[in-house]
């Protein structure tokens, strides 16, 4: 993901965009994927945000919505309402490192190897992640392992027990280390290396935390992220859409992802 800001740019975008036109009109192909079907908002005036809403956005699809402002759920459940459609939203607390040059010089186990991830680990993500479990998420995190920025730590048979992603919005995440390999500081170092890569490639060094997984909050806040003042609403819209199994139970006891 590169952040444009410059008017220019922006209409530089614009017109390369509509050169590729039908192309880059079919940016999503399943009506029940929230995954696929995802927007980000950002705006001034909450007015603009319930027009877009209104009739911007295809109702009749399963979709999701990122943003922070005030105001964002609100706008969400009034038109959801108007339209009989059912949400279902999370709350998350957006870690930012303003600096991740100063994060300190990694040290890996000499047990375990650095790679990034690979497709044939999909499976292992797909079971552990919390909204994995089934096809359209396997074939989300593939999407994400292929064209993203990764990271993961493999042990001497070549299995990854701790791993971290990106996604198109550039956040870090999903990350996870396997349940006998934790507190070893792999997740530490994983975020550590992931926020260099990150800020390297110009983009912000940042992830998503639910606001009750206190684990992860902690490991960020050590390393120097920042938590930002306002929440990170993940609005989900037409859940009845979406009807897909959870494939994989999770083991009891176990935290999701
Ligand atoms: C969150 C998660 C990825 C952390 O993975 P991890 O590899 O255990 O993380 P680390 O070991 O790097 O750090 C965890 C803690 O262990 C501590 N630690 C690091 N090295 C240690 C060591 N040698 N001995 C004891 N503790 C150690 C860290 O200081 C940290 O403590 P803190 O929470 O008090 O700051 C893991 O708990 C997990 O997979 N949870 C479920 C999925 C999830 O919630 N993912 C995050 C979604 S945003």
């Amino acid at each position: 993901m590169l952040i444009l800001s410059c008017s220019s740019k922006l209409r530089l975008l614009e017109g390369t965009l509509r050169r590729g036109l039908p192309e880059t009109l079919l940016v999503a192909s399943d009506d029940s994927d929230f995954c696929t079907n995802t927007y980000a908002v950002h705006y001034r005036d909450l007015g603009a945000c319930r027009a877009l809403l209104g009739s911007a956005v295809n109702w009749d699809q399963a979709f999701r919505i990122h943003g922070f402002r005030d105001g964002l759920y609100e706008a969400s459940r009034d038109i959801a309402e108007t339209k009989g459609a059912k949400l279902d939203v999370l709350r998350y607390f957006t870690y930012l490192h303003s600096d991740p040059s100063s994060l300190p010089e990694i040290r890996l186990d000499p047990a375990l190897r650095l790679s990034p991830l690979d497709v044939s680990h999909v499976d292992l993500l797909n079971e552990t992640w919390l909204f994995g479990g089934n096809e359209r998420s396997r074939k989300y995190l593939a999407s994400l392992i292929r064209h993203f920025p990764s990271a993961c730590l493999l042990d001497a048979t070549g299995r990854p027990v701790s791993w971290t992603a990106s996604d198109a919005f550039g956040a870090m995440g999903p990350a996870y280390t396997l349940p006998q390999h934790r507190r070893c500081g792999y997740s530490m170092v994983l975020t550590n290396l992931m926020a260099k890569q990150l800020h390297a490639l110009g983009f912000p060094s940042y992830g998503n935390v639910r606001v009750e997984n206190f684990e992860p909050q902690k490991m960020l806040e050590r390393q120097g992220f920042q938590r930002q003042p306002n929440l990170c609403y993940f609005i989900l819209h037409n859940t009845a859409l979406n009807t897909d199994p959870t494939l994989t139970p999770r083991p009891a006891g176990e935290s999701p992802a």
